[in-house]
């Protein structure tokens, strides 16, 4: 490489905007976290904190959506060093997955070993309820299962494998964590397996019936490609969704969603899903 690399989310611009974030802030964070729609709140819990718009540093997109406060946050939080990302990169705003994962990868060069990333998702499951939470067991990346998946090209043998496995993708031991959590502060947590789907177009009353029928139980538009990045990269992972939205109902009817529903959701149920990732935090303390 001669230093002017024309792929901007490769190694060169990570370790570019991984400079600029260094030079503002001397943190090494410990967690990487990522806020979904409506969900970027947690990051006002941050003490100690630099906050620098994505706009500012050399080769991340621009966060593009309604709930989407586009800045990094790097500070304290439950005695941990973490870099919160408040908003993130979709696909549909037409962003390549390469894109998607550029701050997460960058956040992983500045020291980040843990990924809790967080999410608005449509419920599937007919006995989800609008403003509750969902540990993420697993995931379908069907997105990636038909082509849009961030490893896909020259693999980078100093991130990670070419062929990295999935199965233990959501650690066990965090998503005790997390259990407990909710446990004693008395908040429910249901625990599922998320769908990934491009968007930006909610789904069709045939393709919801097909998502619960090949075993999902809350399907948003995000997550999985930093998931994936996460995972190639050996970091920890933690995934809750607050599902906004009943997607399905019992009788397999669908409901039509909307997107400030979703973000005036995600805005109600912030807080409990703050104060278990919090918890969380404390215990990896
Ligand atoms: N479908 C897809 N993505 C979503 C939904 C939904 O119903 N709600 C929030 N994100």
């Amino acid at each position: 490489m001669d230093g002017t690399d024309p792929v901007p989310h490769g190694e060169t611009a990570i370790s570019v905007a991984a400079q600029y974030i260094q030079n503002l802030s001397p943190l090494v964070p410990r967690v990487a976290l990522v806020l979904g729609t409506g969900l970027g709140g947690l990051a006002e819990r941050i003490t100690e904190r630099v906050v620098i718009p994505y706009a500012d540093v050399p080769h991340f997109p621009l966060a593009t959506v309604a709930g989407h406060a586009g800045q990094l946050v790097l500070g304290q939080l439950g005695g941990v060093p973490v870099a919160a990302m408040q908003g993130r990169f979709h696909l549909y705003e037409g962003y390549t997955p390469q894109q998607v994962v550029l701050p997460l990868r960058t956040l992983h060069s500045l020291g980040a070993d843990t990924l809790i990333v967080t999410n608005a998702a449509g419920g599937l499951d007919a006995t989800y309820k609008a403003g509750d939470l969902m540990l993420i067991r697993d995931h379908i990346g069907l997105a990636m299962m038909s082509g849009i998946n961030p490893l896909i090209g020259p693999n980078d043998t100093s991130l990670g494998p070419r062929f990295p496995a999935m199965t233990d993708t959501y650690d066990a031991e965090l998503r005790t964590w997390a259990r407990m959590t909710a446990n004693q502060l008395g908040i429910a947590l249901r625990e599922g397996v998320y769908i990934m789907l491009s968007g930006p177009t909610y789904e069709t009353p045939a393709e919801l019936r097909f998502l619960r029928l090949i075993g999902a139980d809350a399907v948003g538009m995000s997550t999985v490609p930093e998931v994936i990045a996460a995972r190639h990269m050996g970091m920890r992972v933690l995934a809750i969704s607050c599902v906004t939205n009943v997607a399905l109902r019992a009788d397999d009817t669908p409901v039509e969603p909307n997107h400030e529903e979703v973000v005036e959701a995600a805005e109600r149920a912030g807080t409990a899903l703050s104060e278990i990732i919090t918890g969380v935090l404390e215990r990896l303390h």
